[in-house]
């Protein structure tokens, strides 16, 4: 574990630098929940993960504790976002992708524009939608008995949302799924740079329309707003949308096939919420804990040291939220959902980034949990069929094959 590691920079200790086993950016049949977090949890604070980022060189540092990871997340002084993106450098442009590759204050300034059109009153107004959109999809498979939970559900339906948010036709839907999988689930540079550029036209092309005849979705709304006392830019309303496109996808659908991955393994729990749903809003929470998915990173900006360690400018920090919301300092038995636990989780992050789309993603999810549990027997899964765990910077399960 602690071998010498020849690109290690200097002032990190040897015996603090080893793979780390949560980023390996493949699949496999570990649960990293029940069997790989809590052995972290068991190590120290703070330690060097020599493997976390793709490409040489792709170290960072790892932080495990939930009180550690606030801290960072707040302090916009030392850890900064500016050098994260990677979107539009991979066209050789300079936009920025926003708010989440913004620091203080244009980030204050953006979020203090972008908040009101995210509150949770804002959100459920879109229940209505975000409902049709779930029960259209569980409708094409609940009479056969069985879907691949993933492939027919947990990806299309954040996607359908996007469209509507966005006011494009469910006709897209393909064409999404295309610069989707290019953009986040290739390595293939090429193919990742020739989605951003599509992207990007189509989302231009969809701002000038909505210039030309403004509507009520939220390109329009997003064209009305203002910052630092002026509208917003072209550039920027499309940095928006990006973020929007990049944030609220595979978020989303990681969520969804892990939640229901312990749903389908958990029947007791099915029935306990088949029969009072009322604990559907405590159960999501607590799933939402405990398959904490998300990990991004800030950039060291100025020297510091947590732990007795030094961090340098210039070194990457992951900030894990499987980590975080899995600690067993605040969380006893991490382990085990507990669905009155109500818990005060990381999973959205926390401080001046915390998740714009919060309150969306609940909807979401609990929209999916009604629709589904009111629309399925009871579901389990295929017999013999292995659940493909892929660990990256958003765990997230391949395919879940369902039956009932
Ligand atoms: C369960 C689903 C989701 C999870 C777990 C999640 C998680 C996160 C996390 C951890 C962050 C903080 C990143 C950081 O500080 O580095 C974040 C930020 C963000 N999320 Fe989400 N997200 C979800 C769904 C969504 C949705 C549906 C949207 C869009 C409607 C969205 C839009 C954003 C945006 C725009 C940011 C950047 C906020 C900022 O930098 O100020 N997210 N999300």
């Amino acid at each position: 574990m602690s071998q010498p590691i020849p690109s290690l920079p200097s002032h990190v200790p040897p015996e603090l630098a080893y793979p780390f086993p949560l980023t390996p950016r493949k699949a496999g049949l570990v649960n990293p929940f029940t069997d790989l977090i809590p052995k972290i949890h068991q190590g120290p604070a703070i330690f060097y993960g020599t493997d976390i980022f793709p490409g040489p060189g792709g170290g960072g540092w790892v932080i495990r504790r939930s009180e550690d990871l606030k801290a960072v997340y707040s302090n916009t002084t030392e850890f900064i976002k500016k050098g994260n993106g990677q979107f539009a450098a991979m066209i050789g442009e300079s936009w920025d992708v926003i708010p989440t590759e913004l620091d203080p204050p244009r980030h204050t300034a953006f979020r203090m524009s972008l908040n009101p059109a995210f509150t949770p009153r804002k959100m459920a107004e879109l229940d209505g939608k975000v409902r049709d959109r779930a029960r259209s999809l569980v409708a094409k498979f609940k009479d056969q008995g069985h879907c691949d939970f993933v492939k027919d559900y947990g990806v299309p339906f954040p996607i359908s949302i996007f469209l509507d948010l966005i006011g494009l036709p469910q006709e897209r839907m393909d064409q999404f799924l295309d610069w989707e999988f290019s953009l986040l689930h290739t390595n293939d540079m090429e193919a990742r740079g020739a989605a951003v550029r599509a992207v990007k036209a189509m989302l231009l092309e969809e701002i000038e329309k909505r210039q030309k005849n403004p509507t009520d979705d939220m390109i329009s709304n997003t064209l009305k707003l203002i910052v630092d006392g002026r509208k917003w830019t072209t550039e920027e309303v499309f940095g928006h949308c990006f973020n929007l496109f990049l944030g609220g996808l595979d978020t989303v659908t990681a969520n969804l096939g892990l939640h229901f991955f312990h749903l389908a393994t958990n029947p007791q729990m099915q029935r306990e919420l088949r029969e009072d749903p009322t604990k559907i809003d405590a159960a999501q929470e607590e799933l939402l804990r405990a398959y904490s998915a998300v990990s991004t990173m800030r950039i060291c900006h100025q020297e510091i040291t947590i732990h007795g360690i030094t961090i340098k400018p210039g070194d990457r920090v992951l900030m894990s939220t499987p980590l975080g919301s899995n600690d067993p300092e605040v969380f006893e038995n991490p382990t085990v959902v507990d669905i009155n636990r109500r818990p005060v989780h990381l999973t959205f992050g926390f401080g001046p980034h915390r998740c714009l789309g919060a309150a969306l993603a609940r909807r979401e999810l609990e929209v999916s949990y009604r629709e589904i549990l009111g629309s399925l027997p009871e579901f389990r899964l295929a017999p013999g069929f292995q659940v493909p765990f892929f660990l990256s910077n958003i765990i997230h399960i391949d395919e879940l094959q369902l039956v009932w």
